[in-house]
């Protein structure tokens, strides 16, 4: 697409999914004979989503598509994508499960797209072209996934479910991308997930490092190509692991700020990170997390800023996903973002789930893959997988 265009295109509408329990880190700190305080300042978590079997990258996906629905003209709807490398199928695309469920037309094209946390960030830029090309059509990009990294790990603390659900559109409520992505890869062994493997292999501090590394490059190739510098973005919003991960990054940006940006960034920062902090490693859908984040909290914390908008804000994001592909892309936010948020249904999402003790959470964490046509307990509502049939996954709605 080219970069003189008059068509706007983003995110119009933003939907969110976490599973109805979570572990609080304190709890599983104490279970694993570590002090507190590294997993809640060390690490930056204070609770983690615990999917049940019956949650996975297709009831989830549905679930926070579910949220938005009553708002996308489906007329006008011409793709569906899902990011995830929590795959439920070696060939079948979960976008397809997600698409019957939810009763979309036969016409939308639909598949599903893998490239560790990167997927959701590539299915946005597909759909961005896809708008481009078609401008009268929508797009719904769904990022989906469950982090697992086993009981006892160094990254268990940096698990989670869920999933953020986006509608892009041209002339979008919430964020319209500009065309000055940044983009960088190499072939990496940091973080993978073999085929047979339930749990995710990973070299943490290893990716810790490539990431910070990754961020660095585009962000000076960003700033030397367009010579835009930290006080012309109101917030840097990072794929967040874990909240920490997202502040050294930060303080890489942050190398040669001035005061008042500094105050400014690190503020919004804290207002990305809220929503992570509380459910944990989406993967795909972290960064995302973080845009909802920010756009549901950053305006009711900024004391003296008139009505507290965020309208006309330019804002950057980076996006990381191991293997490795980076991208640090930008966009503005527009004057009727705040149609496109459900802040406080998702308040009252957070505020409603089961505090599981340890014992609980092992137990789930066990079951979660030990047997395929498990019956399982049902959701208190919404969608939820009900098991295999005949090596089919069946699904249903509460
Ligand atoms: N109080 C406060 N902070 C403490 C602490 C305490 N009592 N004890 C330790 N810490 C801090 C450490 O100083 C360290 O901080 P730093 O990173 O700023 O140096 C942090 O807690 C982590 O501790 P550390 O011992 O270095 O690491 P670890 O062996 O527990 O592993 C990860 C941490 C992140 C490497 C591990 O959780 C992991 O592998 N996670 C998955 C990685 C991942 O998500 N990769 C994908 C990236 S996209």
């Amino acid at each position: 697409m080219s970069s003189n265009t008059e068509v706007h295109i983003g995110i119009d509408r933003m939907g969110m999914f976490v599973p109805e329990q979570y572990l609080d880190v304190e709890d599983l700190a104490r279970a694993r004979h570590v002090e507190p305080a590294k997993f809640t300042r060390g690490i930056g978590q204070s609770r983690m989503s615990v999917p049940r079997h019956c949650d996975d990258i297709v009831s989830m996906g549905a679930n926070a598509i579910a949220e938005i629905l009553p708002d996308i003209d489906i007329d006008r709807l011409g793709l569906l994508i899902v990011g995830t490398e929590s795959g439920i199928d070696q060939s079948k695309s979960s976008s397809l499960f997600i698409k019957h469920l939810l009763n979309l037309a036969n016409r939308i094209e639909s598949f599903e797209i893998k490239e560790a946390c990167f997927g959701a960030t590539a299915g946005l830029f597909v759909a961005y072209h896809y708008v481009a090309a078609h401008p009268d059509r929508t797009v719904l990009v769904v990022a989906s996934d469950v982090a697992r990294y086993g009981l006892g790990t160094a990254g268990e603390v940096t698990q989670g479910a869920g999933a953020i659900a986006m509608l892009v559109s041209a002339d979008p409520d919430i964020l319209v991308l500009n065309d000055d992505a940044e983009d960088y890869s190499d072939d990496i062994n940091d973080f993978w997930r073999p085929n047979g493997h339930t749990e995710a292999l990973v070299d943490g501090k290893y990716s810790t490092q490539v990431y910070l590394d990754f961020f660095r490059h585009v962000f000076d190739e960003y700033r030397d190509k367009t010579a835009l510098g930290l006080d012309d973005f109101g917030a840097l919003l990072f794929h967040l692991p874990f909240t920490k991960m997202g502040m050294k990054a930060l303080r890489v940006a942050l190398e040669d700020a001035d005061v008042d940006d500094r105050k400014r960034l690190e503020h919004n920062f804290e207002m990305s990170a809220r929503y992570s902090r509380d459910v944990g490693n989406l993967y795909t859908g972290s960064l995302y997390l973080s845009l909802l984040s920010w756009l549901e909290h950053a305006d009711l914390d900024q004391a003296g800023s008139g009505d507290g908008s965020l309208a006309g804000t330019r804002i950057a994001l980076f996006s990381y996903g191991s293997g490795a592909m980076c991208k640090f892309f930008t966009g503005r936010i527009q004057p009727g973002y705040r149609r496109g948020l459900r802040a406080e249904s998702h308040a009252r999402m957070l505020n409603a789930r089961k505090r599981l003790t340890v014992q609980e959470y092992e137990q789930l964490f066990d079951e979660y893959y030990a047997s395929e046509d498990v019956q399982t307990e049902k959701p208190e509502s919404g969608f939820y997988y009900a098991g295999v049939k005949h090596d089919i996954r069946q699904y249903s709605r509460a």
